[in-house]
């Protein structure tokens, strides 16, 4: 909560499955797209927030799937479990809150006379979430029947339907949107409201996150059919919301741009060679340098010199790179290593991408920058914990330099492999 030091300059609250991760994508290209735009343009100054269905137990499994970021609170089981930073510390606070007209053994034993409600499994359910799948028209019948029969018991709960598949009953009090409301008042209590929130969403149980009416939103172009409806119904008048043509994190970005809520080119967009920047950027060099090391492994940028030289003209002659393994080498040379390796890992689903950036003045003119950087091809996964510094050189493309980078392996994430973490 306290990571920054005054208002975010910008919120965004998204959904996890089909919305900021797109299943259709193997490549996983919009939500990396979105990812070098978060870390180059927002993560100093912004709060990234997650907003999934998915338990704590199936958040953890799409984050080791998936090359997500880490955010900066974790909104998981349908808005039922607030969790703060990378540590995921829980809000027990929270979740006594929604202890409020609440009985899941209640709950249980009602919904279980219910014969077309087929349980989800057990890692779906959650102290203030009782899941189940169910066809649209048998959801129905619950929705209409379901509220009533808990009241008699001093329950007061929420139906949710999602993806004309899955039904949760949970508190009241719960949701994605309640969650949020209650996190904005948190932020408001000490006097850091954001200054702009853009929830993100595709399904049913994101029509919560669109009812906050400070936000501005996003349904992306994939929307399911039970929000595009809650849409026609409810949200039309709505223009602070918009329904993306794009699919994704792509209509995340889009929407970035409609709202006007800051810059919206992510440098995975930029052809090279880049255009002239007029302000300095520490956190953007970092990303251009390593957008272009991944696209320059992937064979998808010109195999031309003058790649290279840019990355030598945006670091120190000097410079040194110290390997995971230990080894020490310059920067330059490690370029020319480089060099040599355009394309070798064309068409292997190889990508590298930086999390958890942090930029940090030293005097006017130095930074230290701190991130982890990960690379994967396929499912195997290496990561680094790294540390840099950039000096101001008026004369290069960016105007700053990298001098020196200082990277360690993450426990449980090394390699053997020396083609890794070239740079
Ligand atoms: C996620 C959860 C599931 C829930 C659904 C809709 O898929 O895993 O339990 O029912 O979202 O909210
Ligand atoms: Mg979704």
């Amino acid at each position: 909560m306290d990571r920054l030091d005054g208002s975010a300059r910008l919120m965004i609250v998204s959904d996890l499955d089909q919305t900021m991760v797109d299943h259709c994508d193997p490549e996983n290209s919009a939500l990396l797209r979105f990812e070098a735009l978060w870390e180059s343009e927002y993560s100093q100054d912004s709060l990234l927030v997650f907003s999934t269905g998915r338990s704590p137990v199936s958040y953890r499994g799409i984050r080791k799937e998936k090359p997500l970021l880490t955010p900066d609170i974790t909104i998981m089981s349908v808005g039922t479990v607030i969790a703060y930073g990378e540590e995921m510390t829980p809000d027990s606070e929270w979740e006594e809150f929604l202890d409020n007209k609440w009985d899941r053994n209640v709950v249980a034993m009602e919904t279980a006379k219910y014969p077309q409600l087929k349980p989800q499994p057990e890692r779906n359910q959650g102290p203030h979430k009782v899941s189940f799948f169910v066809d649209t028209q048998g959801a129905q019948e619950v929705i209409n029947s379901l509220p009533q029969k808990l009241e008699q018991f001093g329950l007061d709960v929420k139906i949710i339907y999602s993806s004309g598949e899955a039904l949760d009953v949970l508190p009241r009090g719960a949701g994605k949107g309640q969650a949020l409301v209650y996190l904005l008042e948190k932020f408001n209590s000490c006097g850091k409201p954001p200054n702009n929130v853009l929830v993100c969403g595709d399904s049913g149980n994101d029509a919560d996150l669109f009812s906050v009416p400070s936000a501005h939103g996003v349904m992306v172009s994939n929307a399911q059919e039970e929000l595009l409806q809650w849409y026609e119904e409810k949200g039309k008048d709505n223009s602070k919301m918009i329904h993306a043509t794009e699919r994704c994190a792509s209509g995340i970005i889009q929407a970035i741009g409609h709202f006007k809520l800051g810059p919206n080119i992510s440098a995975r967009d930029l052809e090279f060679p880049y255009p002239k920047v007029d302000t300095i950027k520490p956190a953007d060099v970092v990303v251009k340098f390593y957008v272009l090391y991944e696209k320059w492994r992937r064979g998808e940028v010109q195999k031309s010199p003058s790649v290279m030289q840019y990355l030598k003209n945006i670091t120190h002659q000097n410079g040194t790179l110290i390997h995971p393994c230990g080894r020490e080498r310059s920067i330059h040379a490690s370029i020319d290593v480089l060099s040599s390796c355009y394309g070798d890992k064309q068409r292997k689903k190889f990508r590298a991408w930086v999390d958890r950036l942090v930029t940090s003045p030293i005097g006017t003119s130095n930074w230290l920058v701190r991130f982890v950087k990960w690379e994967t091809e396929g499912d195997v996964r290496y990561c680094c914990r790294t540390t840099l510094l950039l000096n101001m050189k008026p004369e290069a493309p960016e105007g700053l330099e990298l001098t020196h980078i200082h990277t360690t392996w993450l426990e449980g994430y090394s390699a053997t492999n020396e083609q890794t973490f070239i740079l």
